[in-house]
């Protein structure tokens, strides 16, 4: 036959991948890190007030809730298979908030409401907190600042211990530290063990966090913007790869129980790597698809450029095969429909 002689190069069958996933089951057995619904992590924004449902506009179709409104949000999301939150704070009032962050451990903050009311309403929800300064610090920073405007760093470690301690009396089972000041992880191991409280309380590291400006809406959400310089001095500069590993190294050796990646989609490479650590060190690892992944999802999903759930299923499969076993995502409700009608 004529298309013979164009035939050039004719693959060998033991070449062929097509017979490797020629059925549902066979695909399966390629894909072994599926998204389920225990992988996801869900961020969530609560304010002081009763009533309040605000729309928050850099995060279509994420609200700031305040914690007797909760169950709107949750309730429905329970039902869907929703395994975990992850609790922020927002502080709408700006005379609340000082040099050290105060407010963070008030019995009455919304955080350590939100905790007590959520772990009797759901009581076999884990109850995960971010632990952090900037919603709560007057220049917004994610540490105590000496005068010169720097941060000081031993203040702030033991700062951050203090808040920890207080969200996990409040019933938090897993503090979340973000801030990146040197030496949080074994300062909150140390403050939890003092008040007995380090066996039944797990922490998980932002370790290689990113100054991203991806954060950008979630500032928006959380009102926790830096009032003057940047938090380049203590994020991690986006182009380093050794000082993602070694945030990672000292984290575990400082008793991490969880190490986490952020932002997501553009640094799978960080992911893959630290997994490779992660693993070797039985610790799992998580990544935080931040709030400027899901706007640029949700705007080019919008204009047309596909299928929303498609896309995000999609990147949250990435995250899956690059090593990560949790994920946070602002799109815990769609994942967990795709998931549910799989
Ligand atoms: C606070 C904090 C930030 C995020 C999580 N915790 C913002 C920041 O570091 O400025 C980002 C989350 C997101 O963008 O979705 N330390
Ligand atoms: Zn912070």
């Amino acid at each position: 036959m004529s298309e013979e002689k164009t035939d050039l190069y004719v693959p060998p069958a033991k070449f062929c991948l097509h017979s490797s996933f020629g059925h549902t089951l066979l695909k399966s057995w390629n894909t072994p890190r599926t998204v389920t619904a225990g992988n996801i992590l869900y961020p969530i924004f609560v304010t002081a007030g009763t009533d309040v449902k605000t729309e928050i506009s850099s995060l279509p179709g994420q609200y700031r809730w305040s914690v007797d409104r909760l169950p709107e949000l949750l309730d429905p999301l329970v039902e869907l298979g929703l395994k975990s939150v992850l609790i922020f704070g927002v502080v709408s009032d700006e005379s609340l908030k000082d040099e050290r962050g105060s407010y963070a451990t008030i019995p009455d903050s919304p955080v350590i409401r939100s905790l007590k009311f959520l772990s009797e309403r759901y009581p076999s929800l884990l109850l995960v907190t971010d632990v952090c300064l900037c919603a709560y610090t007057s220049h917004g920073h994610c540490g105590i600042l000496k005068e010169d405007r720097s941060i000081d760093n031993q203040p702030s470690i033991n700062r951050i211990a203090e808040i920890a301690v207080a969200y996990a009396k409040a019933g938090s089972r897993c503090v979340a530290p973000s801030d990146m000041m040197d030496g949080r992880i074994g300062a909150i191991k140390a403050a939890l063990r003092k008040e007995g409280l380090d066996s039944t309380t797990a922490v998980m590291a932002y370790s290689a966090k990113f100054a991203s400006c991806m954060y950008g809406p979630f500032r928006d959400a959380a009102g926790s913007g830096a009032k003057f310089g940047s938090r380049a001095n203590y994020q991690l500069p986006p182009g380093s790869h050794g000082l993602a590993v070694r945030a990672i190294e000292r984290d575990i050796a400082e008793g991490a129980d969880f190490v986490m990646v952020k932002p997501g989609g553009p640094y799978l490479d960080v992911v893959a790597e630290c997994a490779k650590i992660a693993d070797k060190a039985g610790i799992p690892v998580a990544i935080y698809q931040v709030s400027g992944e899901y706007a640029m999802l949700y705007h080019a999903a919008k204009a047309g450029a596909f299928g929303l759930e498609e896309a995000v299923m999609e990147s949250l499969n990435g995250m899956r095969r690059a090593g990560c076993t949790i994920l946070i995502t602002y799109f815990a409700e769609l994942a967990l429909k795709a998931i549910k009608n799989q």
